[in-house]
């Protein structure tokens, strides 16, 4: 069990429902491995609360305040991810620049169907994921999250010179351009939040860069997508969320969790097909 001073640690393992940057202060400096964190992108979405609806100052200033607040929490060798878009990563990057070390610009390709939308630029299919390290010396478990390779790929390495080559049998690097589909009403683990990141995503974060029993932060929970993933992996969370709706769904996921309740991971194919373009691109949502 993880303690702190006062003995077990009465904020892990929880979500709590309250501003983030009034709830850091309870977490003690040193304590967490993985800052894993999808904060408002400020596009204009409604999360029954004005976080995604600020000036372009007023958001800046803000991002630099709970950046600030959130680092003193991460262990010297710990991590961090941070989800954004491509409208605000390059100022978020440079902060995060001055104060950590960039070792991956992620491009998560959400599958995006091709439809109409913009007609005076390229539709925007991604978002944009920073990988920041404090020391050289940071955990990283590659083997945690290499992919298979597939029968293709093994019977066209077939020849005597792969036999029984250790790399063929381990799996490859994911690289830095995850294609993965955002989630629909067809996928079994979709709950009611806008913004629900997949779990798929979030657990190959965990794996690579928190070890097994560490601790995980989320100072934006949404639906509780991050301490689902980290209670699957076998890691501890903590992270907070302001809106309460979503506070229920995320301790309703983890009860689910707790019954033994596994999301699968792929929708089903003949639903997967059927599966409508909706006007979820960041573009369009913006100029619309
Ligand atoms: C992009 S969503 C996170 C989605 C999440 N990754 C998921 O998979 O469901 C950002 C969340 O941050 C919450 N939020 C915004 N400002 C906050 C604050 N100051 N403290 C805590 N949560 C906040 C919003 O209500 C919203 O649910």
């Amino acid at each position: 069990m993880k303690t702190d001073a006062a003995g077990p640690a009465s904020w892990l393992d929880q979500v709590h429902c309250e501003d983030a940057l009034q709830g850091l202060s309870r977490i003690p400096d040193g304590s967490i491995d993985l800052i894993l964190t999808d904060p408002p992108y400020n596009l204009g979405k409604d999360y029954g609360n004005a976080s995604d609806q600020q000036s372009v100052e007023e958001y800046l200033a803000w991002t630099e305040r709970w950046i600030d607040a959130a680092l003193p929490k991460l262990k010297a060798n710990g991590s961090l991810y941070i989800f954004l878009t491509w409208r605000f990563s390059p100022e978020i990057f440079v902060m995060l620049k001055k104060r950590m070390t960039m070792m991956n610009e992620i491009i998560w390709d959400r599958r995006v169907p091709s439809m109409g939308g913009s007609v005076r630029s390229f539709s925007s299919v991604h978002d944009t994921i920073g990988f920041f390290v404090r020391r050289k010396d940071y955990y990283f478990d590659l083997d945690a999250v290499r992919i298979p390779y597939d029968a293709a790929t093994k019977k066209a390495r077939s020849r005597s010179i792969f036999v029984g080559a250790k790399w063929l049998e381990m799996g490859y690097n994911p690289k830095d351009l995850w294609s993965v589909s955002r989630l629909h009403k067809e996928h079994s683990e979709r709950v009611d939040h806008p913004t629900q990141k997949p779990l798929e995503i979030i657990e190959r974060m965990i794996k690579a860069s928190c070890p097994p029993d560490g601790v995980v932060l989320d100072l934006f929970m949404g639906s509780g997508t991050t301490a689902v993933a980290a209670r699957r992996s076998g890691r501890h969370f903590v992270g907070f969320e302001l809106n309460a709706e979503y506070c229920r769904v995320t301790a309703e996921r983890l009860a689910a969790l707790a019954h033994g309740v596994v999301p699968e991971p792929k929708p089903k194919t003949k639903a997967a097909s059927k599966v409508k373009a909706r006007k979820a691109d960041t573009t369009e949502t913006i100029l619309e």
